[in-house]
């Protein structure tokens, strides 16, 4: 499973880079918002430390804005996925992209007849928002289950991105069931690593390894 840091804070970028687990990025305009920084010159900086898809959402709403944004994004650097919403026009905009040789990460994506579309439209990752479905009383695994079974069923190549990710839990049940990647804040990316009995075994193991006295 590929793991993407869902944020736009560089520092943040830079210090997974250095643990080697970082695959790609995704922002979106609440990120670069957050980050408070030119969105030109933050993508810039992202796709220079991560060399994987990182991914720059348009905001244009009909195919012919999308594709004047997607133009800017995709000049910034060479490992720009250009993000489009699932809508007719997103679809529109994907199709053209792809064909062109530019990723694409379909965002806002809720149900599965959502992802067979946009995997009908060429895209390179489907972005179907765990959390969110959580959030109003769906269940979000079940619509990766879902997503996972129809892509295989025909061979489609979109990379299932699971996205809006709160909790180690989602990073887990996405991997059992074969998503490709997942994209979450460098908070749970790093959540991963911990578990109490870790921490207590360290700690069990100096102490008895003090009182022996001894050093290496
Ligand atoms: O980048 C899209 C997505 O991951 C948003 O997450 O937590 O705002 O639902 P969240």
């Amino acid at each position: 499973m590929k793991f993407f840091a869902d944020t736009a804070e560089i520092s943040e970028i830079r210090d997974l880079a250095a643990t080697g687990l970082l695959d790609g990025v995704t922002t979106n305009p609440s990120l670069v918002h957050k980050s408070g920084r030119d969105f030109i010159e933050v993508l810039k900086d992202i796709a220079e430390v991560c060399p994987g898809p990182v991914s720059a959402e348009v905001v244009g709403l009909d195919y012919d804005s999308m594709m004047r944004e997607a133009e800017v994004l995709r000049k910034v650097a060479k490992n720009i996925a250009i993000k489009v919403p699932l809508t007719p026009d997103g679809l529109k905009a994907c199709k053209a992209l792809t064909g062109d040789g530019t990723m694409v990460n379909v965002t806002l994506c809720f149900s599965a007849a959502q992802a067979l579309v946009a995997a009908k439209a060429g895209a390179s990752f489907i972005s179907p928002f765990v959390g969110r479905h959580d959030d109003v009383g769906f269940d979000g695994m079940q619509l990766i289950a879902d997503i996972r079974m129809i892509y295989d069923n025909y061979d489609f190549a979109t990379e299932i991105l699971v996205a809006s990710v709160r909790h180690p839990i989602h990073v887990v049940e996405a991997a059992k069931l074969g998503a490709d990647v997942m994209t979450a804040p460098p908070k749970i990316i790093h959540q991963l690593f911990k578990h109490p009995l870790t921490d207590a075994g360290i700690a069990g193991f100096l102490k008895d390894w003090q009182a022996s006295g001894q050093k290496i």
